[in-house]
């Protein structure tokens, strides 16, 4: 298998940036994530490409919510949730050694499964499903690839050459307003429930928030709703029968 990939390197501190300069998209996906992770009690969980830890931080002061073990394959970043108390290991998710049936959920925040290259997604996913214990859950959170700022961003990258005066106006009230590094494997939600369905993960379950148009995301907080068809932030969660 080849190196560990860091896409981030010198971004120590980014997730905290961002966290300050876009509070209310922010908060709106703490509590996309929240209801998500609360469908049953979470039980032992491992995050996946935790960040900065600053989910990991809320849901453990805010909810009262432990997260276990996190994985990190960026060290600044994994530096940075060391900071705030989060238990990290500097691995990514192909290369980390699961014990079979050692978590009740598995949890890719900020869609960090879209980083893990499409050839080991499968391969990976089922990693999960054997360490999960029976009724255990995996919870991915997207910006789905049919969404509007789905189909800006991943425009932006494929198509380097367009003036960023172009689009900068409308990436302004998002997350990415400064354009940094982000996943470069893009999918419709779709996709990965039938990733997911191969591999025996059943009843799964949708949540979305972020409705707004780009310019207006961080306007104001929005509550979680059930589906996946019309949220620019979404969370899917599957159980192992
Ligand atoms: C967009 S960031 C999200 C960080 C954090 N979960 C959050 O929501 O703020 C994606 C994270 O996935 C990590 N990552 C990249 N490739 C990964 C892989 N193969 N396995 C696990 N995490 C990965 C990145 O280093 C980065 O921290």
């Amino acid at each position: 298998m080849p190196e560990i990939v860091n896409h981030y390197v010198g971004f120590g501190g980014l997730m905290d940036n961002l966290h300050e300069q876009r509070a209310n998209i922010y908060r709106s996906r703490l509590l996309l994530l929240h209801k998500a992770i609360t469908t049953q009690a979470p039980g032992r969980v491992l995050s996946v490409g935790c960040g900065t830890g600053i989910f990991e931080y809320e849901l453990e002061h805010e909810f009262g919510i432990h997260i276990d073990v996190a994985l990190e394959p960026s060290e600044d970043l994994a530096n940075d949730a060391r900071a705030k108390g989060i238990k990290v290991q500097v691995t990514d998710a192909q290369r980390y050694e699961y014990r079979e049936q050692s978590f009740d959920t598995i949890l890719y925040n900020g869609s960090s499964f879209g980083f893990i290259p499409d050839t080991e997604l499968e391969d990976t996913f089922r990693k999960n499903y054997q360490a999960l214990r029976s009724g255990g859950r995996i919870v991915l959170t997207d910006v789905p690839a049919e969404s509007p700022l789905g189909i800006l961003l991943s425009l932006i990258q494929r198509y380097p050459q367009i003036a960023r005066e172009d689009y900068q106006p409308l990436l302004e009230g998002t997350a990415f307003y400064d354009l940094h590094p982000y996943k470069p494997n893009w999918h419709p939600i779709p996709f990965y429930v039938e990733v997911l369905h191969r591999i025996g993960f059943e009843n799964i379950d949708f949540f979305q928030t972020v409705l707004a148009n780009p310019p207006y995301q961080n306007d104001r907080v929005e509550e979680v709703q059930e589906g996946y068809e019309r949220g620019n932030y979404i969370a899917i969660v599957a159980v192992k029968p």
